[in-house]
């Protein structure tokens, strides 16, 4: 199959080296000329595991790269894999790179071409487009992708499901949508021979499915977050709490870890976009709820300033803090609405020294916070300290030796940012432990 893949960034880039690792025949296009001179050249442009050795085996020819947006003709199939970022100033997301992609591919399209929109939009959006399309005679189908950042190569190649949002008469799928079902399966067809489950749809279910997905994952991290608050308030432990009620098969206990919350290019403004959809469709009450989950969750680095200061004495300023960890989450070099990046700053700005380390996400953080100081090493970081605060859970930081690092810091004090450290070992080696949530 001839496929077009239009956005290379960590769900593009992946989606299309996956795609050809199945013996697809794939161009991926991007305006961005270093992210595509980086992939011509068999390189990943950001950190994602797996996806360079992904790049490697690819069969040569089947894979190409470009930021020509006419190099998609002849493509059968068209993903839309561009960005939808929060609008500055409002939760809305911009849809603007959406639209340019249809614009720039609609002139390529012939009939029976098929668009596959993966990108995560308001629902309603796949509908206009749809209308849009119709003139060039090729079918819109709404296939919202789940990938994990740091699993993205596993996830896409052997998603836990694949949902097709197919154009619907009377709420039967149309002939159109039924043809264009047909040719994603023949894409999929390695993913759906494995068991991966399909659930056909129409458009505003498909659309609504990534959203509610994504909220549901917010909202479960800010209930066990406010959890903490509750715990700190009574001196129990969120750890524990987390691995009691998370025995109960009906609640699980996957994103059920306390800390600092969650950030990323994702649930943060998913939550913002889905809440400012509600509200222009009337049904804002529906959502109110996730407010909530997004106080809590920016509470959560509040908290974590706060508690440096309450260990410092009463006061950050003029103090050496390290934070370990910049990611949004480890495995990723990712730094939006890092919430470690975030307590990083924050302490800067209000008169801390921040030395900050990072095994991958450091050059993307040094280009947004310049005036932070970067060091390469967690011990390095770590030299002449007063406090150390845990914000990203790499391996490498559970790992630590307290004993080690205590040699180099001027206090031994620890802030546990991700909860994933023995309170009893580093208390045993003369340190001043503290958690959120945690007594
Ligand atoms: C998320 C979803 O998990 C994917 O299914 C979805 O496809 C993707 O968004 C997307 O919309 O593209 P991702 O942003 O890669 O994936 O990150 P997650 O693994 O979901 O983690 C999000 C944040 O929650 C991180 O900051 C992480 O540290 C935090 N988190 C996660 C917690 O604070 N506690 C937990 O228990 C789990």
């Amino acid at each position: 199959m001839r496929i077009a893949v239009i956005g290379c960034g960590y769900l593009g880039a992946v989606h299309a080296a996956s795609m050809a690792s199945l013996g697809h025949e794939v161009v991926g296009v991007d305006v961005d000329e270093a992210k595509i001179g980086a992939l011509r050249q068999g390189r990943a442009p950001f950190f994602e595991p797996g996806l360079p050795e992904l790049l490697a085996s690819v069969d040569e020819g089947l894979l190409t790269w470009t930021t020509d947006p006419s190099q998609v003709a002849g493509a059968k199939v068209h993903f839309v894999c561009v960005g939808t970022p929060q609008m500055r100033g409002e939760f809305r997301a911009d849809l603007r790179y959406v639209e340019e992609s249809i614009e720039q591919i609609t002139p390529h399209l012939a009939p029976g071409d098929v668009v596959v929109g993966k990108s995560t939009v308001p629902v309603g959006t796949a509908e206009r487009l749809a209308a849009d399309l119709e003139p060039t005679g090729a079918a819109l189908v709404w296939n919202p992708e789940f990938l994990r950042e740091g699993f993205a190569v596993s996830d896409t190649l052997h998603p836990d499901r694949i949902v097709y949002g197919l154009p619907t008469d009377n709420g039967v799928p149309t002939a159109a949508g039924e043809a264009a079902a047909a040719v994603l399966d023949e894409v999929y067809a390695a993913p759906l021979g494995e068991g991966s489950p399909k659930v056909v749809t129409d458009y505003a279910t498909a659309q609504l499915v990534k959203v509610a997905a994504n909220s549901f994952l917010a909202t479960k991290i800010s209930f066990i977050n406010a959890m903490a608050e509750l715990c700190e308030a009574t001196g129990a432990d969120v750890t524990a709490l987390a691995d009691a009620i998370g025995h109960d098969v009906r609640i699980g206990r996957q994103f059920l870890n306390a800390g600092l919350g969650f950030g990323g290019g994702c649930l943060p403004k998913d939550i913002r976009a889905f809440m400012a959809r509600a509200g222009e469709l009337g049904v804002f009450d529906a959502l109110r709820f996730l407010q909530e989950v997004d106080a809590v969750n920016m509470r959560r680095r509040v908290r974590m300033v706060d508690l440096a200061r309450e260990v410092c004495d009463g006061s950050i300023v003029g103090r050496r803090v390290t934070v370990l960890g910049l990611a949004f989450k480890p495995h990723s070099d990712d730094i939006r609405d890092s919430p470690a990046l975030s307590v990083a700053a924050q302490m800067q700005l209000q008169g801390a020294y921040v030395t900050v380390t990072d095994p991958q996400a450091a050059d993307n953080a040094r280009v947004k916070w310049p005036d932070l100081r970067f060091a390469d090493t967690p011990e390095e970081a770590a030299e002449g300290a007063d406090v150390i605060l845990l914000a990203t859970e790499w391996p490498q930081y559970r790992d630590l030796d307290p004993t080690a690092l205590g040699q180099v810091v001027a206090h031994r004090r620890i802030l546990d940012g991700r909860n994933i450290l023995d309170p009893i070992v580093w208390r045993s080696a003369g340190w001043t432990y503290r958690a959120l949530g945690r007594p």
